[in-house]
């Protein structure tokens, strides 16, 4: 096997640079908070919705392309419960784009033989979307490649407190004790529940932000900020991403030295 994956960037700016990545330390698990459609729209003339619609091309771009990288999990935040509160015409035609791209990408996701989920409050999503999202799920749950997973009508915090919620009731059916509540014990009721945490996480359009996405499973991920709005995102950008990320050192709370004596 090549271990080594070496692509020539076609971003001018990094004017034909080399973008060298070991593909023997790819992180497991990617998040995405795919940010910057209305701005890609907006710049261009065009209304915000088209920025969406050129968002889903971007998505499969790179979800293809980290399938065929190695990549295991990639999670992307795709709306936010804070997205709700957003003009009524927007809120329509994300749902629109969405429900369209459920059935539009159910042949991508088969021949790249990847697994489709959702995570988020999924109730509150439109019934069409409910069904069509169930349908694609079950028809990927054999894709053994990659696990896509959209982040849905998804806040981290309202995650937090639905667990604990979860958990209260447990402790009050007397199926767990408080004092037996560990990290591991908590995850389970999180929707994250069975999936590694991310190793790597990227924001595009330039924003410093996490606008609650994944608080807990985030701990000790590596940020990376791309300038580049989310329609414009490629395959190079992506492995610019994992370029950097593989030169950052996770220590994990410990010392350069311990992780050397580990190794
Ligand atoms: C991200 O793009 C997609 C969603 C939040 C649904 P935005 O719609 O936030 O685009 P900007 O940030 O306004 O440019
Ligand atoms: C985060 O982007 C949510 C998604 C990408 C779906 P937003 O555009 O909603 O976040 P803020 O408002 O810039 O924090
Ligand atoms: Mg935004």
């Amino acid at each position: 096997m090549q271990n080594r994956l070496v692509t020539n960037s076609d971003n001018a700016a990094l004017n034909q640079a080399t973008i060298e990545i070991d593909l023997t330390r790819l992180p497991k698990h990617i998040a995405i908070i795919m940010d910057g459609n209305g701005r890609w729209a907006r710049a261009k003339g065009y209304i915000r919705s088209l920025g969406h619609e050129n968002g889903v091309d971007a998505l499969r771009r790179i979800a293809t392309a980290s399938a065929e990288l190695g990549i295991e999990y990639l999670t992307v935040y795709a709306f936010s419960t804070e997205n709700w509160k957003r003009p009524k015409t927007e809120v329509k035609a994300l749902m629109s784009i969405l429900v369209k791209a459920l059935r539009k990408e159910l042949s991508t996701l088969l021949d790249n033989n990847i697994r489709l989920q959702a995570i988020g409050d999924i109730l509150l999503l439109p019934e069409d979307i409910q069904k069509q999202l169930k349908e694609v799920i079950a028809l990927t749950a054999k894709g053994s490649r990659m696990a896509l997973t959209l982040a849905l009508s998804y806040s981290s915090k309202e995650e937090i407190l639905r667990a604990t919620r979860l958990l209260a009731e447990d402790v009050r059916k007397g199926l767990l004790l408080p004092e037996n509540i560990t990290e591991q014990v908590f995850e389970n009721y999180l929707y994250t529940r069975g999936m590694p945490h991310p190793d790597l996480l990227i924001r595009t359009s330039g924003e410093y932000r996490i606008s609650n996405y994944l608080l807990w499973q985030l701990a000790y991920t590596e940020l990376y900020f791309s300038p580049k709005l989310w329609p414009d995102f490629t395959k190079e950008d992506l492995l610019l991403a994992i370029a950097e990320y593989q030169k950052r050192e996770r220590r994990f709370g410990l010392i350069s030295e311990q992780l050397n004596e580990n190794s």
